[in-house]
């Protein structure tokens, strides 16, 4: 299993970037990038265009995070324009199934997300449709967020359900990730890493990502040896 690191370039400089993205390129796996459109969530960011520009720039797979309130009418756009990983939201997403296989279809991992205070269990006979389950650790919307530890037993319960259902699904965490708290996710099963404030809040990016890749790859090592993942 090999752990990946995904910055999130919410918390960069948006007028620079290619730059941003740049400083990690050589440390992290993906660039997490956050499309919010003021509706699902109360914030606005980016959209199409500028991750269509971004990714003729990027040495580094986008990872984007569709914040936005219809998913199903956007997400395969996304995909065809080259993003690797495209992750919907439940609460928003009303034709979930078909929306997961058109990012498929056109070429890019299909990534589910639930919120804090959504449960995961309802989605599990969707687990065949998805090659990434994001479960949020804060409420969506904003960077340097507090990281919720209410959602740790959760991430269990998920981690377990992808373990029962077999094959190759991420389980990514996002939202107040920094070295402090990414032990704790990586314990209860979490892989797939988004941190935004811990790495471009830093003095160093680089070095940064490295730091919570040693961290998070301690602690995965101890969840599985006392079988943090699969308990609960
Ligand atoms: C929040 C976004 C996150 C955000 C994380 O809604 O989905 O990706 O950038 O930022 P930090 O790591 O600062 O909490
Ligand atoms: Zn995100």
């Amino acid at each position: 299993m090999t752990l990946q690191i995904a910055p999130s370039m919410l918390a960069a400089d948006f007028a620079r970037l290619a730059a941003e993205a740049a400083l990690v390129a050589d440390t992290a796996d993906w660039l997490h990038v956050d499309v919010m459109d003021g509706h699902f969530v109360p914030n606005l960011t980016i959209g199409l265009p500028v991750v269509a520009a971004l990714l003729k720039h990027a040495a580094l797979p986008l990872d984007c995070h569709l914040m936005i309130a219809d998913p199903d009418r956007w997400a395969p756009d996304y995909a065809s324009a080259g993003a690797r990983n495209v992750t919907i939201h439940a609460e928003a997403a009303t034709a979930p199934v078909r929306t997961l296989r058109a990012i498929r279809a056109a070429g890019a991992r299909a990534g589910l997300a639930v919120n804090p205070g959504t449960a995961v269990e309802p989605y599990a006979d969707l687990l065949p449709e998805v090659d990434l389950l994001l479960v949020m650790t804060v409420e969506p919307g904003f960077g340097g967020q507090r990281f919720l530890d209410l959602v740790l037993p959760k991430l269990r319960r998920a981690s377990n359900l992808i373990a029962r259902h077999g094959g190759e699904i991420w389980l990514q965490v996002d939202g107040g990730v920094t070295e402090e708290t990414i032990g704790r996710c990586a314990e209860a099963g979490a892989d797939v890493f988004v941190a935004g404030t811990a790495v471009f809040g830093a003095q160093g990016p680089c070095a940064a990502v490295e730091r919570l890749r040693a961290v998070a790859t301690a602690a995965w090592d101890r969840g599985r040896r006392c079988g943090g993942g699969s308990a609960g």
